[in-house]
């Protein structure tokens, strides 16, 4: 049954993957207080360099992105130093790696960077940063039309570090209620500019950044993230469904690597889509689609098979088992995950 997982998949003429199985991008909080990798960190992703195509942890493009602790950038020489290190040591193994770029919008703390928090539009998340309680989310800024301009550029400068850094390529961060989603929902989203209100507008600068790394780094190293359905830190609206229309028809004539769904369980439903996030998805476009949220190994290669999404991406069990691909290969047994293991990196 899973054999299929286990057949080299052609992303485009540049890149080949040796298997179906992508480690999905796991936050774990571990870079040095100067957000630089560590050489732990570099040991991790090694262990885990024989999936298809390993997903960074989301990596934050600028200071201002940061919403959780120790998340590393890729800003500074000695963040790019560090991502070298860990690419070196997932390449040695004969692994690949693209850089998730990451931006929190509204989902950012000034406690970690002292400055303003910027947004769509000036509208709040309810609660607190997790791991740090005593943290209130703060009302953000609605970002003026020259520093949408700026987070281009600095999107686009974040995917020019990655390459030099070694990785294999990018993909965006527009999943997940973070910053590029805040503009595709109408919950996050309530501008009355050419950055609201219509899809065209609303896909605008989640648009505008696809087509700057496209031209920065090319097209074939070039993947994107989605979460057409709003699941955590977002109400779902269903105007949003028009957005994602529209959204999707354009990602399709752009020639990604991948698109990837942003999702923790592909069993949800969504009232607006009419389906799943994977069904809804796999409708509207029709290029290589990444699956993920709570599959096996079994129920992932079923949905391949069904033509659900091409390739399959794990998360929290690559995080208990660092050999997740030989042991589904091997038929042997898997560790359970549980949230304990977030507390050292194995
Ligand atoms: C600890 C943890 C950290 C995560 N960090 C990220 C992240 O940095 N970027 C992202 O897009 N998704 C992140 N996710 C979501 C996963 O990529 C994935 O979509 C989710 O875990 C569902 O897949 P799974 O059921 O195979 O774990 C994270 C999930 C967990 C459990």
């Amino acid at each position: 049954m899973t054999a299929k997982l286990f057949t080299p998949y052609k992303l485009n003429d540049s890149i080949t993957l040796n298997n179906k199985i992508l480690m999905a991008p796991l936050t774990r909080c571990m870079a040095d207080d100067d957000l630089v990798p560590t050489a732990a960190m570099a040991e991790y992703y090694a262990r885990r360099a024989e999936a298809g195509l390993i997903i960074s942890e989301a990596v934050i493009i600028r200071p201002d992105g940061q919403g959780y602790p120790n998340t590393p950038g890729l800003f500074t020489p000695a963040q790019i130093d560090g991502w070298r290190k860990v690419n070196d040591a997932v390449h040695a193994k004969g692994g690949k790696i693209f850089a998730q770029l990451w931006h929190t919008g509204r989902v950012a703390h000034s406690h970690f960077f002292g400055g303003e928090i910027i947004a769509p539009s000036a509208v709040a998340i309810e609660g607190t940063v997790p791991r740090m309680r005593e943290l209130a989310y703060e009302t953000p800024k609605a970002v003026s039309v020259e520093e949408i301009a700026q987070l281009v550029k600095d999107y686009s400068q974040a995917a020019a570090n990655a390459i030099d850094a070694g990785f294999d390529g990018v993909e965006i961060h527009g999943a997940n209620a973070y910053l590029i989603d805040q503009f595709l929902h109408h919950d996050s989203n309530r501008r009355s500019d050419e950055y609201g209100q219509t899809p065209e507008n609303m896909a605008r600068f989640p648009l505008a950044v696809v087509d700057a790394i496209c031209e920065r780094i090319g097209n074939e190293r070039t993947a994107l993230r989605v979460s057409p359905g709003a699941y955590v830190n977002m109400k779902g609206d269903s105007r949003d469904r028009q957005v994602f229309d529209y959204f999707l028809k354009q990602l399709e004539l752009r020639d990604l690597a991948y698109l990837h769904i942003g999702i923790f369980d592909d069993a949800l439903e969504f009232d607006y889509l009419d389906g799943t996030a994977s069904s809804y998805t796999r409708a509207h476009y029709n290029k290589t689609l990444v699956g993920v949220g709570s599959y096996s190994a079994e129920s992932g290669a079923a949905a391949i098979e069904n033509n659900q999404f091409d390739l399959l991406a794990i998360g929290r069990p690559f995080i208990a088992n660092p050999d997740y691909v030989e042991r589904v290969r091997d038929n042997q047994p898997l560790v359970a995950y549980s949230d304990e293991m977030l507390a050292s990196l194995v």
